[in-house]
């Protein structure tokens, strides 16, 4: 799908990935709505952005703010054709702590919650709406991307909400695309290794090197932007759905 024109929307877009994904798609020319929980800071992303762009406050989680987003979004912009998911929590909990008592079962629903039922309540309200539009020109009618994460696959020590929410991302990505073909709307997903977000930005000096040296080639933290132009790669091209995509310089993560 041609990028310029289009109404994209990029939850997470006030900060890190999401933020510069909602960049690259207004440079390319799209009409942007900036989805996050942090209202001020998607104002602000939104206000720099240049082109078009508007900020919804929004939490994946809440169907009402949600739909509430959705329709501010389509009142500024047209129906958009592009959803790029890529709101996310952390989270580090071994399962048994370190003075023998259970991890909290709440810390696992939170980062469930929100990672993997937030990204689906996010794609079922999106494909509804999006599968009622006309398809452009090339039959397309619209396009997702989720964002999850190397821990699907290689989790380390503490991670079992993180991994199982990123890894239910991955395992939901092609029955997704099967459901959708239908409706002429593709989805992929991007798995990234370790990227110089706020997240990682705030650990010690020292703790960021030894990460970037863990990754072969290049030996260094990706770059926001690489991430945003792979997810625009995917509306671009018609060919990629129900794929889940590597980016991580080889990483495999170590179990701590
Ligand atoms: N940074 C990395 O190295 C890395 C690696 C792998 C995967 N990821 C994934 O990429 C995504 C973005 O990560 P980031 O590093 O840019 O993080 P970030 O903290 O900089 O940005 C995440 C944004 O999501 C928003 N958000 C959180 N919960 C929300 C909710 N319920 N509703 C709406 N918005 C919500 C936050 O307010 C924030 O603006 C996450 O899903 C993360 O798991 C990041």
């Amino acid at each position: 799908m041609k990028i310029e024109g289009q109404a994209a929307l990029v939850t997470g877009g006030a900060s890190g990935l999401g933020e510069a994904t909602a960049r690259e798609l207004a440079r390319l020319g799209a009409k942007v709505a900036v989805l996050d929980r942090n209202a001020a800071l998607a104002e602000k992303v939104a206000a720099e952005i240049g082109g078009v762009a508007c900020a919804c406050a929004c939490d994946i989680t809440d169907t009402d703010s949600v739909t509430a987003a959705l329709d501010k979004a389509a009142a500024a912009h047209g129906p958009a054709r592009i959803l790029m998911n890529v709101a996310g929590i952390g989270s580090a909990k071994r399962i048994v702590g370190k003075d023998g008592n259970p991890a909290p079962l709440e810390d696992f629903v939170r980062v469930v919650n929100i990672n993997l039922i937030g990204g689906y309540n996010m794609a079922r309200l999106f494909a509804a709406r999006c599968a009622k539009l006309d398809a452009l020109d090339n039959g397309e009618k619209g396009v997702m991307l989720f964002t999850a994460s190397v821990a699907a696959f290689d989790g380390q020590v503490g991670q079992q909400a993180y991994s199982a929410s990123k890894g239910g991302l991955v395992g939901m990505t092609l029955p997704m695309a099967r459901d959708l073909a239908q409706h002429a709307i593709r989805v992929c997903t991007v798995a990234p290794g370790l990227f110089a977000t706020p997240l990682l930005l705030e650990l010690p000096e020292a703790v960021q090197h030894s990460l970037a040296a863990s990754i072969p080639f290049p030996p260094r933290l990706g770059q926001p932007s690489e991430f945003a132009e792979l997810a625009c790669h995917i509306v671009t091209n018609g060919h990629l759905n129900g794929e889940v995509i590597r980016l991580d310089g080889a990483l495999r993560m170590a179990p701590r």
